[in-house]
């Protein structure tokens, strides 16, 4: 059975959406922490507008920062030309580029429209593999409301085909179906996924899921079902798009490996250590966390019997 490969997105999703800022320095020794428990990849900032996101105005300090890690990539999230050349400059191995498959959350969350956004991506891809850092960087795409926008409902599958086509004719080398407000369903996420890896099947594709309506973890199970074997998650189950109204958290990366791991399937990730990462979330953050197994500890915790 293939391995899975969990992208640790909380220092990017996580954080964006945070009020108090986390200093650089802490910022830096959580995503070292990170990066020794077998994570496959971190979304380790976003490199977008400082007055958009002071959570994250640090970014270009951050990844000059942590300590790199054979086989761990790190990634960035890059709205814009601007965001991928400050990307480069700091050798990230990959870029995330990102969308809105709904013209309204484009609108609310980057100011672009789809197709602004697909001719920002060329002009991104342009620069990216003119650049002399850029020739080996992977360049990935973030579809949010792949599954629904909060301002319009529905998004039609068709729609969604449609964009991730173009934007791997752009020169996009894999894709992240997002599903932003946590609208999704498990027979929705299995009908998609077979779509993509039916029309696309040597294309990397990543799902992400908000567990806003709590069905994060039922989400990534369908979509493993399909096929999918790339998933972001969050330590804790921090994050959240803050220009989409009612979002919150990620599916909880702790609480997505332990369910990955207790069905038999290896995600290379050390839960323990995982755990261990989690636990100092509530000090980092300043308030507690959604992540469940940190709290309740892993299934096969045994308790001791209570004496009369
Ligand atoms: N990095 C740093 N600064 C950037 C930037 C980038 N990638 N892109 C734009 N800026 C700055 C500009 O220099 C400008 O600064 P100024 O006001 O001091 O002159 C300001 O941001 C606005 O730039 P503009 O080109 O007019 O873009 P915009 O106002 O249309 O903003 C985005 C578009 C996408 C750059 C901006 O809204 C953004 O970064 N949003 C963050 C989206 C996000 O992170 N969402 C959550 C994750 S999906
Ligand atoms: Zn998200």
């Amino acid at each position: 059975m293939t391995r899975l490969q969990i992208n640790e997105v909380a220092p990017r999703d996580g954080l964006q959406i945070e009020a108090a800022f986390v200093p650089t320095e802490e910022k830096v020794r959580w995503i070292d922490a990170l990066s020794a428990t077998g994570l496959a990849r971190i979304e380790a900032t976003a490199f977008v507008s400082p007055k958009a996101v002071p959570a994250l105005a640090d970014a270009a300090e951050v990844v000059a920062g942590i300590t790199r890690r054979p086989g761990v990539g790190i990634t960035a999230l890059v709205p814009n030309v601007r965001g991928a050349e400050r990307a480069l400059a700091c050798e990230v191995d990959e870029i995330n580029l990102v969308m809105s498959a709904s013209v309204s959350h484009g609108r609310a969350n980057l100011r672009m429209t789809p197709d602004q956004s697909l001719e920002q991506f060329a002009a991104i891809v342009e620069t990216v593999r003119a650049h002399p850092q850029g020739r080996d960087v992977f360049i990935n795409a973030s579809l949010s409301t792949s599954f629904g926008c909060p301002f319009e409902g529905e998004v039609a599958e068709a729609r969604v085909l449609d964009l991730v086509g173009r934007q791997l004719a752009l020169g996009v080398q894999g894709v992240t179906l997002c599903d932003t407000t946590g609208m999704a369903n498990p027979a929705q996420v299995g009908r998609l996924c077979e779509a993509v890896l039916e029309r696309w099947p040597d294309t990397p594709f990543t799902l992400h899921f908000h567990n806003t309506r709590g069905m994060g973890l039922a989400n990534a199970l369908a979509a493993w079902q399909a096929g999918i074997i790339r998933f972001d998650a969050s330590l804790g189950g921090l994050g959240g798009c803050p220009f989409a109204p009612g979002a919150t958290g990620n599916v909880c990366t702790e609480d997505l490996v332990h369910m990955f791991e207790q069905m038999g399937i290896a995600t290379g990730v050390d839960l323990d250590a995982l755990l261990a990462v989690s636990a100092t979330l509530p000090d980092l953050v300043g308030h507690d966390t959604p992540g469940q197994v940190v709290k309740a500890g892993k299934a096969d915790r045994r308790y001791p019997m209570p004496s009369r």
